[in-house]
């Protein structure tokens, strides 16, 4: 089938996965259709450009514990912790399929300070306030809806002690997006202002690192891919 085609198709099927997650939790399925290549693929990604971008991120910060929201079956935190093999990581997914083949790849290549969790954005109320230095996501928060999007970034900025650094798409547009909770932009994702979402949660426009990323480090449908980064402040 040509891309065309394909794009429209996944155009109707996204809103109808979303609508089967609200009401059958299909999230939690999702990774059960992804063939033996399509997960080859994620793994494919180790040591990409995206993998380089972020290690040049985290190399000018201090850092004890991470927590990755999304981290799916963990290609992004596998040079993470080969670079950290100090660093006690924490990888959450909704998917209980992600998070067995994550553990089973990780425990065969011998790395032991990952700990891979089921467990949905939505629900982070049982870590407790400040209990990670570094929160981060990449291609995660895309999936969450406007209405959920404020309270998922409230629990975000409550559960982080240092850094927080998101790698999603962001985007200004006032007119269609006034509250910047976001635009739906084919074939799944939102697009949104973080930054103007998080100037609401108190953090300052001048304390965000806003970065475009560029094609080879995420190219997402819709554009925008932007690296959003911050450092929480005592008091918070
Ligand atoms: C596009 S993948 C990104 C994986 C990895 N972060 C990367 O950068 O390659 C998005 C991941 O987010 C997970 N996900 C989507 N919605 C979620 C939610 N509400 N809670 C937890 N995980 C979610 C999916 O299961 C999937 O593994």
């Amino acid at each position: 089938m040509v891309d065309g085609g394909k794009a429209k198709i996944k155009s109707l099927l996204y809103p109808m996965m979303a609508w089967a997650d609200r009401h059958f939790g299909f999230l939690e399925h999702c990774w059960s259709m992804k063939s033996g290549k399509q997960i080859e693929e994620y793994f494919g990604t180790i040591g990409d450009d995206a993998d380089r971008y972020i290690a040049g991120v985290l190399e000018a910060i201090q850092f004890e514990n991470f927590l990755e929201l999304g981290c799916g079956c963990g290609n992004r935190l596998f040079n993470i912790a080969k670079l950290y093999p100090q660093i006690k990581i924490t990888g959450i997914d909704v998917s209980s399929r992600a998070i067995k083949i994550g553990n089973d790849f990780f425990k065969s290549s011998g790395i032991e300070n990952v700990e891979f969790v089921q467990k949905r954005i939505e629900s982070l109320e049982d870590f407790p306030s400040d209990s990670f230095d570094v929160i981060f996501s990449r291609a995660t928060l895309i999936y969450i809806s406007p209405k959920k999007i404020v309270p998922v970034l409230k629990e975000i900025v409550r559960v982080a002690k240092k850094h927080v650094i998101l790698m999603e798409m962001q985007g200004e547009d006032l007119k269609n997006d006034p509250r910047g909770t976001g635009i739906f932009c084919p074939p799944g994702n939102w697009k949104r202002d973080y930054v103007r979402l998080l100037g609401d949660l108190g953090i300052e426009k001048e304390c965000i690192r806003v970065e475009e990323v560029s094609t080879s480090v995420w190219s997402p449908g819709g554009g925008g891919a932007t690296l959003i980064m911050f450092e929480k402040k005592k008091g918070f």
